[in-house]
């Protein structure tokens, strides 16, 4: 029998030791704030993960634990059967996510003072970890055009080379503009990585998320992985993905990085062991390998829970608060709201959003040049969430008489 699955009802997360839910006020936010910031869901994973969790849990030992062959079966089955990516037990580097993998992957392929390049508006870590590990930040920024974001080419080409980049982080599909890279725009980026000699991390971690309808020049979207635009895109690359987005593990840190050259892996496996890093925690196994071979179900209902919910702030925005218009994302569960309509500075708006409105969003600023003027919200929330959220931002607007 199949699992129901309620994704409107809404779950009390307070007092959970929920980075969401409970560090407002250490974080400068009121401490009454909705928060629709961090990428977390507040929905329940796959009932199949439950039920594993629960049997491990019951047997009450938590020993030591690590992968057999049934784990990576289950991974690159997932990879095989929704991208098309035939992969190897071998390629498989397990961390115990995507963020320390990244900084891993900096340490391993550069050396101090390097460039290494990202595009922003991006997941504002990728700047911190190019930072905190003394190299050199090169910005090749998204172009924001009518029909969308779009990678300047051009730009990317004369950065990479003006600045030597040895290395290049790419987030695919982005974060938080909400474009899934077709091929034949990873392949342009990977003709200058190849005649450049450059190194790719591919941040894949919300692949399983592309909005299921045609773009706007009616070719279907899909997430393609970086490794399979070319034999060098394979050999010369990191792909960095997680099973925490698609299903809602975050905490349970797990993540697994699949890398085909094997200098290259054994370099990123040397930097990893020099952290000290070595097992990943048991139950991060158990839920990593039943979300993949039993999660493809929750998942379906999860996507046209979000569909709706992304439908339903496409109404209210052009109905109520036409002010803020929405960026139609192609993937992920993150929203890329534009402001810029109102006028406001970012300490205006963040006045605006998080104290009148009391509303926990990102920041566009944080994500880099570009994002001044944006917030992004997370709509991986049951609809009464995000009906409430809206509606005091909608509220506060008005309030202001804007
Ligand atoms: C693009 C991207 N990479 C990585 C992460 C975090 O990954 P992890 O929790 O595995 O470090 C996120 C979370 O929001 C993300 O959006």
């Amino acid at each position: 029998m199949r699992e129901v699955y309620d994704f409107d009802q809404v779950i009390d997360r307070r007092g959970t030791y929920s980075l969401k839910y409970d560090f407002a006020r250490e974080r400068g936010m009121p401490y009454d704030a909705l928060p629709l910031w961090v990428a977390d869901m507040d929905l329940p994973c796959p009932q199949p993960v439950r039920d594993a969790l629960r049997r491990y849990s019951e047997m009450g030992i938590f020993g030591y634990s690590a992968p057999k062959y049934p784990y990576y079966e289950a991974v690159m089955e997932w990879f095989a059967n929704y991208h098309d990516w035939g992969t190897e037990e071998k390629w498989i580097v397990r961390t115990p996510g995507v963020v320390f993998a990244i900084a891993q992957c900096i340490r391993a392929l550069t050396k101090e003072g390097d460039s290494v390049l990202i595009q922003p508006p991006v997941y504002y870590p990728f700047r911190q970890l190019i930072l905190k590990n003394g190299r050199k930040l090169v910005m090749n920024q998204l172009e924001e055009t009518a029909n969308g974001y779009r990678v300047d080419i051009m730009d990317f080409y004369r950065k990479v080379e003006d600045e030597n980049v040895k290395l290049f982080i790419l987030c695919s599909p982005h974060n938080p503009v909400g474009r899934v890279w077709q091929r034949g725009e990873l392949q342009e980026m990977d003709e200058v990585c190849r005649r450049c000699g450059v190194t790719v991390v591919s941040d894949e971690i919300h692949s399983d998320f592309v909005m299921s309808y045609p773009d706007r020049y009616g070719n279907p979207v899909q997430h393609t992985v970086y490794a399979k635009v070319s034999d060098y895109a394979r050999e010369n690359s990191v792909i960095c993905t997680s099973p925490s987005k698609t299903f809602n593990l975050a905490g349970l840190q797990i993540s697994n990085l699949f890398i085909p050259n094997e200098d290259l892996r054994n370099k990123v496996k040397a930097e990893i062991a020099r952290s000290g890093y070595d097992e990943s925690g048991l139950m991060g196994l158990v839920a990593c390998e039943t979300a993949y071979r039993e999660g493809v179900y929750w998942l379906g209902e999860l996507r046209r829970h979000l569909y709706r919910n992304l439908q339903f702030v496409r109404r209210f925005l052009e109905t109520e608060m036409p002010q803020v218009k929405l960026v139609e994302p192609q993937g992920t569960y993150l929203l890329w709201l534009d402001f810029r309509s109102l006028g406001l500075d970012d300490a205006q708006k963040a006045k605006l959003v998080n104290e009148e409105a009391k509303v926990w969003l990102d920041a566009g600023s944080m994500f880099g040049p570009g994002g001044e003027g944006f917030e992004r919200i997370n709509i991986a929330c049951p609809r009464q969430t995000l009906e409430e959220a809206l509606t005091r931002i909608r509220d506060a607007i008005k309030r202001r008489g804007l």
